[in-house]
């Protein structure tokens, strides 16, 4: 039998990541871990608390008095935050914009990455995020930087947004949204987005799911 698997899907917002990291998990039977709503939760429990998640005191404070569990329920993730499952309210654009902020502080992506390292360590798993193959899993089987223009990521976002229920979405705020938080996610100093060096980079700007999965399970194959 083989050893147990670990994939690292990287890249920018709205690159499709956690789609493409499903579709890879339900077709290998695997877990599957989207490391953004860990950091969604936090960032979210911020805006609950009224706290200012670009203060790195407050966000020392806010690791003290919550506790972020993930669960779950077949292969769909919960996150919890201090027994609450929060995963209803972590899409929208402020808590995207929250948690962009919140994930700056070294102290919230410590509090992460020992929890991602601890459910990597159990089985199977591919992990969809920003440093998952640079940081988080350096050793993992397969390594994908995924990508796409801003444009075409912009215009995904605002289908998802629309599909959630939000009619006053609109193109040019989302393009803008993805644009800042790009920026901060590649610029900060502790665990930028970034290619990690032995990774495979998938432009999908004009690759359908289906065709984008295939080439991530070739790769699997080649392991
Ligand atoms: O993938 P996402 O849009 O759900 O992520 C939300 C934010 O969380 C993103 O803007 C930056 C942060 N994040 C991170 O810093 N590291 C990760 N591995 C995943 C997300």
């Amino acid at each position: 039998m083989r050893k147990n698997i670990l994939i690292a899907i990287d890249g920018p917002s709205g690159a499709g990541k956690s789609t493409l990291a499903k579709a890879i998990a339900e077709k290998l039977d695997i877990m599957h871990l989207d490391t953004g709503a860990l950091f969604r939760a936090l960032g979210y429990a911020a805006l609950v608390k009224g706290f200012d998640t670009r203060n790195s005191e407050q966000a020392a404070e806010l690791v003290n008095l919550v506790k972020l569990d993930i669960e779950f329920e077949g292969k769909d993730q919960k996150v919890l935050i201090n027994g609450e499952d929060v995963t209803p309210y972590i899409r929208t654009e402020d808590v995207s914009i929250a948690a962009s902020n919140i994930s700056v502080h070294p102290i919230i992506r410590d509090y992460i990455l020992s929890q991602e390292r601890q459910l990597a360590e159990r089985e199977s798993f591919i992990l969809d995020g920003r440093d998952i193959g640079t940081v988080v899993l350096p050793n993992a089987d397969v390594k994908i930087f995924l990508t796409a223009s801003p444009q075409v990521r912009a215009e995904r976002r605002l289908q998802d947004l629309i599909r959630a229920g939000d009619q006053n979405a609109k193109y040019e705020q989302v393009l803008q949204d993805i644009e800042t938080r790009d920026s901060q996610d590649s610029n900060r100093q502790t665990a930028p987005t970034r290619m990690a060096d032995d990774a495979v980079l998938i432009d999908s700007s004009n690759l359908t799911i289906e065709e984008t999965v295939a080439k991530v399970l070739a790769l699997v194959d080649q392991s």
